[in-house]
């Protein structure tokens, strides 16, 4: 059967790489890009279509921290094609104003790597809620690409296999999520409250495909670390953290995969490896070794299934609300 994956925020960084690495593995993929710039993903399509000149390969515009904006863009979806095989809950935003110098020398001098692999240096804004009052940062990383899934579910199922992907991050755990704040308005770091969101909703969603008997699985993969343009650092720390990203590679840090083609590395595999070697408790990351080799690393994940399906729930009770245009009763 004719496979159709959505890939959400593919006009630059990991988006656009998963779409190069999917077409390179399989090159007649049918494309969607879900994007919420159309001049930006105009120019990213052509570029892709300068790249891969026989693929097919559409734009979709969404806006994921919308719910409305992503049950009109599934609307369109199911106008348009009868079956999708893939969705990759990809767009996302770190939302800082500004970076924590004190931190950053402090950890350049005690934990280098985790300076570069994490956003400790960042400081995130708390607080930020969207126009439909959901934390800000859960509702584009999390919440949109929820809805997404659910709206897509019948679509999902009839590509006989479908599959949802994550884009969760390394730098995610436990430690960063607290199901009293779940779309993580009061926390100092909504970003990774939201992506061990995401791995939360991986696994849940994959417990109720099951359950339901739908041929959907969903999963979790990290990029690693890639150098691109999320949190909006100024270019010439970009630049400057590219040399160290180097560095570290070249020393044995193999999280930096630097570019978002290596970064996508992972989400292929997923993508297309079969349903037996893969599993919901490992998050699948893209690593690249010192000689530039990318390859797919498993990290196992501690979920505890209860938060993950009352997590869930919340989401499905705000899910079921938006499609009858009812107030969400958010906490
Ligand atoms: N870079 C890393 O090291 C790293 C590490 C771990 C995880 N990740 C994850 O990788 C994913 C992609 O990030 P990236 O690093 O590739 O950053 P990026 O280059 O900034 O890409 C983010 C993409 O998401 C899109 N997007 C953001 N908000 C959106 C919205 N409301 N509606 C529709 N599209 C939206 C952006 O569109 P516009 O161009 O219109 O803004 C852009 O295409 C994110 O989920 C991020 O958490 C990245």
């Amino acid at each position: 059967m004719e496979q159709t994956a959505i890939v959400t925020g593919a006009n630059s960084g990991v988006g656009y790489g998963i779409v190069q690495q999917l077409l390179q593995t399989n090159p007649d993929i049918q494309i969607v890009m879900a994007c919420r710039n159309p001049d930006r993903a105009s120019r990213a399509r052509a570029s892709l279509m300068e790249e891969f000149p026989t693929a097919l390969i559409h734009v979709e515009l969404v806006d994921v921290a919308s719910a409305t904006s992503v049950l009109s863009f599934c609307t369109a979806i199911k106008n348009r094609y009868s079956a999708v095989s893939h969705i990759f809950c990809n767009a996302g935003i770190l939302s800082a104003h500004g970076i924590n110098w004190y931190q950053t020398f402090k950890l350049a001098l005690t934990d280098p790597v985790g300076l570069l692999e994490r956003s400790d240096a960042t400081k995130q804004i708390v607080g930020e809620l969207n126009q439909e009052g959901m934390g800000k940062v859960f509702a584009a990383n999390v919440f949109g690409h929820f809805v997404m899934m659910r709206e897509l579910e019948t679509l999902l199922a009839a590509s006989g296999d479908g599959r949802v992907i994550w884009t969760s991050s390394i730098t995610a755990d436990d430690t960063c999520f607290d199901m009293n704040d779940w779309q993580g308005v009061k926390s100092e770091v909504p970003y990774e409250s939201s992506k061990w969101a995401c791995d939360l909703l991986a696994t849940a969603s994959h417990d109720h495909f099951k359950k339901s008997n739908l041929a959907i699985s969903s999963f979790t993969t990290s990029p690693g670390v890639v150098a691109s343009s999320i949190g909006d650092l100024p270019a010439w720390i970009t630049m400057f953290r590219v040399i160290l990203h180097y560095i570290m590679r070249f020393l044995g840090v193999t999280s930096q995969n630097i570019t978002a083609y290596r970064g996508a590395f992972a989400d292929a595999y997923v993508a297309f490896a079969p349903l037996l070697v893969l599993t919901t408790t490992i998050r699948y990351l893209s690593l690249t070794n010192r000689w530039g080799k990318t390859y797919v690393g498993e990290q196992p994940l501690s979920i505890d299934l209860d938060t993950a399906n009352l997590l869930y729930q919340k989401c499905n009770t705000c899910y079921k609300a938006q499609k009858k245009s009812l107030p969400m009763d958010l906490p």
